[in-house]
């Protein structure tokens, strides 16, 4: 018998494009009510805004009424960076979209251990990183990881990989750490598909299913590009037309973000020892110039 997804309140830690855009469907879709936290209030103001602006596209397309658009809107409301995770502990579940560091995510998981609701499902999104390590950070302070507590604590972790942009990506991949319950699987499933989207399941292996084939593809092609086989605009266009991908892939590692697809790289090469993930040079050489792609307007290609 399924399980319902039970999550009257939801946190999100992380106002970037991934954040914004789960509080956005959460809100939306799900009609959860969501606390959204970012450490920089800067960002928050940003996503904000850009939810404001996709909910206005909705209803000028007719997709939503305007009433439908101010009830998401409303749902939404800001956990300050004085306040910190703590502000987060009314929540049934939440939702972790900071960037791809494992010591980052592990001193979050721990913070939730400690501030948060004990029963509350800790959810992360990342792209790559081992579930079962930031699971093993999701344990209060003093208690054994083998213990009953250590344990149930643990089994609370889960990972729930959304695709960006998140309001038009249909799929999330669901993932179990070694210590994940069934019960948080289902509960994380349901909820998932109450934001509307379709859920694949993965193993706690790098880069899960989707990164694990993506990555090299994208990696391929910015070879392809230092080599010289052929220029960024060929290399996009044989791709967008030649098999009906929506974007090129050098066009898309810019979307993902180069830091982004970096990361994810040295994650599935130190994670496999698999000299087929090693990141190009180029790449690397990029992201040390600090050419982020789209966000920060030069990647591959320069944005206005
Ligand atoms: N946020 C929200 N919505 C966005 C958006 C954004 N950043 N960018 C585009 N959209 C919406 C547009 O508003 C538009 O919506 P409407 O239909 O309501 O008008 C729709 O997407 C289509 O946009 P456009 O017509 O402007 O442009 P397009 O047809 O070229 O589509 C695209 C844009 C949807 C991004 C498309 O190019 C695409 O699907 N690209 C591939 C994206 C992809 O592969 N994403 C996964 C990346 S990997 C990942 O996220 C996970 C990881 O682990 C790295």
């Amino acid at each position: 018998m399924s399980i319902a997804h039970g999550i009257r309140r939801l946190g999100v830690l992380g106002a970037g494009q991934m954040g914004t855009g789960i509080a956005l469907v959460s809100a939306l879709r799900a009609k959860v009510p969501v606390l959204l936290h970012d450490r920089s209030s800067e960002q928050v103001t940003k996503g904000l805004s850009l939810v404001e602006k996709l909910l206005a596209k909705d209803v000028s397309k007719g997709r939503i009424t305007s009433e439908e658009a101010k009830e998401a809107r409303d749902r939404i409301s800001v956990v300050g960076s004085e306040v910190g995770i703590k502000g987060l502990r009314d929540a049934d579940m939440v939702i972790e979209a900071v960037s791809e560091s494992l010591p980052l995510k592990q001193s979050i998981f721990a913070s939730f251990a400690a501030e948060l609701k004990p029963e509350a499902i800790l959810a992360t999104n990342t792209s790559s990183i081992s579930i079962t390590k930031i699971a093993a950070s999701a344990i209060p302070h003093g208690l054994n990881a083998t213990s009953e507590e250590g344990k149930k604590s643990a089994s609370r972790v889960v990972g729930l990989h959304f695709f960006n942009p998140v309001p038009v990506m249909k799929l999330v991949e669901l993932i179990s750490a070694l210590q994940t319950s069934q019960e948080t699987l289902d509960r994380a499933r349901n909820f998932a598909v109450a934001c509307g989207k379709e859920v694949t399941t993965s193993k706690d292996v790098p880069g899960f299913v989707s990164n694990a084939l993506l990555m090299p593809f994208i990696n391929e092609a910015i070879m392809c590009l230092e080599k010289g086989t052929a220029t960024r605009e060929d290399i996009d266009t044989t791709l967008r037309l030649g098999m009906n991908h929506p974007m090129g892939p050098l066009q898309l590692a810019d979307f993902i973000g180069l830091d982004t697809c970096l990361a994810i790289q040295q994650t599935l090469y130190e994670g496999t020892r698999d000299s087929k993930y090693r990141p190009s040079i180029l790449l690397e050489r990029m992201v040390d110039a600090q050419w982020y792609g789209r966000k920060n307007g030069k990647g591959f290609y320069e944005y206005t």
